[in-house]
């Protein structure tokens, strides 16, 4: 077997999320051939890739089908996170090191995002992803308690806040700098100029994945996190029901209009299972409400998280479900929908242009 060989056989291998095969991607280094056996790294574009397993065997199948059907094929499956261009384009030494930034929203408030966020990221980081999550909801900061964390963030000697670091993830949360009691006061301009500052004066270091929690709605303060950071997509959580589902197009809207790619809607409190009954699913609010949706407004689908008691309690324990040595079945459901994430954030990176910032200007 020689080098040649095994490029050209890797050449009929293609990631089926971007359409190409592996050599053409660049992701193959390091082969290395001792008589029968023959060993690669694959550097797949997430640790978090939903097909690792299956692009796995196709290598060895063109090798085993095309070479030798003796070799013994040992990929080694490894990863490199690619920069958004969204964030290749932008200027703030901040956020130099961070690859992407995904905006978590919601039209209405209560429907999980901080649950969900919290456990995406979570997941994201149990996969090998260096990950960040900053929450910027100022009136309902949510990340203090889900993580169960206090303290106040230290300044580092270039005078930015140090993230806290919990099950794998950097955070930061406006809860933990902003007195509570003062803040349900604040104006949203205030709010807004103290979510910028907070966004720019962090030392995030080198991050595959920042996910910022937003505050719920659609209104000038989002707008303005949105446009304060070159976001590479936006992440929509709703629940089935209908008053939900009619904000969630509205932040749909939102991100439309700001040119901010939406890479999904998940759907949260799909369905009850009741835990002495796992075979039956109760439809509390309604069945397939976010999917229809998606599929009406042609972004993707990312996954249904039932309703289910454990995720209520990590959440107020700070111990989130993702983080459980075994998971469950809400730990699963978070599992695969934060692999779907990563897997739309790489499309969007091997394929999209950087979209034009579009300012909208209010008073
Ligand atoms: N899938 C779920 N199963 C059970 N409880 C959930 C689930 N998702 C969220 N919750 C609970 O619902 C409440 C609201 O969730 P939260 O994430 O704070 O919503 P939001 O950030 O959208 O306001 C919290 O008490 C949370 O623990
Ligand atoms: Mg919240």
């Amino acid at each position: 077997m020689t080098e040649e060989q095994i490029k050209e056989a890797l050449g009929n291998v293609i990631d089926p999320d971007l359409g190409k095969d592996l050599i053409t991607l660049n992701m193959i280094e390091d082969i290395a051939i001792d008589g029968k056996k023959v060993s690669f790294t694959v550097n797949l574009t997430t640790p978090a890739c939903p097909m690792k397993e299956e692009i796995k065997r196709a290598c060895i199948n063109a090798i085993v089908h095309l070479v030798d059907k003796d070799a013994i094929v040992e990929p080694n499956m490894s990863s490199k996170v690619q920069q958004s261009k969204q964030m290749e384009k932008d200027e703030t030494d901040t956020l130099s090191g961070v690859k992407n930034i995904i905006a978590v929203a919601s039209g209405k408030g209560g429907v999980g995002k901080s649950t969900v966020s919290v456990n995406i990221a979570v997941a994201l980081a149990r996969s090998g992803a260096r990950v960040g999550i900053v929450d910027t909801d100022i009136y309902g900061p949510s990340i203090p308690t889900m993580f169960n964390v206090r303290e106040r963030p230290n300044i580092n000697t270039r005078r930015k806040l140090i993230p806290l670091e919990k099950y794998g993830v950097k955070l930061l949360s406006m809860g933990l700098l902003v007195d509570q009691d003062q803040a349900v006061v604040w104006r949203g301009p205030m709010v807004s100029s103290a979510v910028k500052q907070f966004l720019n004066e962090a030392d995030w270091g080198e991050l595959d994945y920042l996910i910022m929690d937003l505050p719920p709605g659609t209104g000038d303060i989002q707008l303005t996190i949105v446009q304060t950071v070159p976001l590479t997509g936006a992440v929509i959580v709703s629940t089935p029901q209908d008053v939900a589902l009619d904000d969630a197009r509205k932040g749909v809207a939102m991100f439309r209009k700001v040119n901010v790619p939406v890479l999904g809607i998940i759907e949260n409190m799909a369905y009850f299972t009741p835990p002495d009954a796992p075979d039956k699913k109760y439809h509390i609010f309604g069945k397939d409400g976010a999917k229809k949706l998606a599929e009406r407004l042609e972004v993707p689908f990312l996954g249904e998280v039932p309703l289910e008691q454990s995720m209520r309690e990590g959440g107020d324990n700070g111990k989130p479900v993702a983080a459980d040595e075994e998971l469950g079945i809400s730990g699963k459901a978070i599992s695969d929908i934060s692999q779907r994430v990563a897997q739309q954030i790489s499309i969007r990176n091997a394929n999209a242009e950087p979209t034009e910032k579009i300012e909208i200007k209010f008073t």
